[in-house]
């Protein structure tokens, strides 16, 4: 396999905190490796129209506590195509870059595959999002910070559920996982979350009420992913089927997705930009790196983000067990 001298780094998909902390960590690593390293700007999106700049230790300097991507970040319709895959491989070939890292979560990593599929280059996935829904990883980065807001935002939502005696129904982000609806819902200590992986509850809500809701609380919060209808969906049925309780919606939105990472963000992402640079030294190819039982692991990219990422039933249960 050729030498590696030149690395590329891009972030792509939605922002997650963090995603600057890797950069940083990949940037410095290459740099300390002997590399030359291109910041490519917007995602595939930029990398398609040649929005590439060298990057120095400077680049990276005072951006490891700040929210967002320096890099900005996109989502690329062209790139999905083989002809947007080949101006960015032609890109890539115009400033010699012979190995990329990808910050990001499953539809960008799915994108990482591709090019290393159709062009042979080496490429590394790091799990950039709040969503946490990357297999083969305990967590992604950005998803604690997301968490963190989320409480903070639900402690504040109590305050006013308490004094007027009401429902609250939370939704939060997650896309098609529950990994912040449930986790958000243990830390803010609500009465229920609502999720996409609970099959065992045929009808969540009806479950929730029936618990008999109003014996022991005047109020209570939901948090509900916003997958399939989200928080509307069921303060509508509640307006409908159970008029007797006040029901009032709170769309976290993209708040959840700004403001600093938390230092276990942080921490996390310096540990992942470090191990990315190492696996390509390596040899290493189309992984992405995560972290199981504290332990930094690579996971083949393509099944990182094909298979399902369970829920532990033990959360489910003691969220239950909590709420009552
Ligand atoms: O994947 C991250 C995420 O924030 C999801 O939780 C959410 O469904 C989606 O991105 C929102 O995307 P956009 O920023 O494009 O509205």
């Amino acid at each position: 396999m050729a030498e590696i001298k030149t690395l590329g780094i891009l972030t792509s998909g939605g922002d997650a905190p963090g995603m600057n902390a890797a950069i940083r960590a990949v940037t410095r690593s290459a740099i300390f490796a002997g590399w030359k390293v291109f910041g490519i700007h917007r995602g595939y999106e930029g990398l398609i129209h040649d929005e590439v700049s060298e990057f120095t230790t400077e680049s990276v300097s005072s951006i490891i506590q700040r929210g967002g991507t320096i890099l900005k970040t996109a989502r690329s319709e062209e790139y999905r195509t083989a002809e947007g895959r080949r101006k960015a491989y032609d890109v890539l070939r115009k400033h010699n870059i012979d190995a990329l890292v990808v910050i990001g979560g499953n539809g960008s990593l799915a994108g990482a595959v591709d090019l290393a599929r159709e062009y042979d280059i080496p490429v590394i996935g790091l799990p950039g999002t709040i969503d946490n829904d990357l297999y083969g990883t305990d967590a992604t980065i950005g998803y604690d910070s997301a968490l963190n807001t989320i409480v903070e935002c639900v402690d504040k939502i109590r305050d006013t559920a308490t004094s007027h005696d009401r429902i609250f129904f939370v939704e939060v982000m997650g896309r098609d996982a529950g990994f912040l609806a449930q986790n958000s819902a243990i830390a803010a200590g609500a009465e229920a979350a609502i999720i996409p992986e609970d099959s065992t509850d045929i009808d969540q809500l009806a479950t929730f009420i029936g618990r008999g809701i109003r014996k022991s609380k005047n109020s209570s919060i939901v948090i509900v992913s916003e997958k399939d209808g989200g928080a509307m969906h069921y303060a509508e049925r509640v307006r409908k089927e159970y008029p007797e309780f006040d029901v009032r919606v709170s769309i976290l939105g993209h708040l959840q997705r700004g403001g600093k990472p938390s230092a276990y963000d942080r921490i996390l992402a310096s540990r992942l930009g470090v191990a990315a640079v190492e696996a390509l030294q390596e040899g290493q190819r189309n992984v992405m790196i995560g972290i199981h039982h504290e332990q930094l692991v690579n996971v083949p990219i393509a099944q990182a983000i094909k298979k399902d990422k369970p829920i532990d039933p033990e959360l489910i249960h003691a969220l239950t067990v909590l709420s009552i």
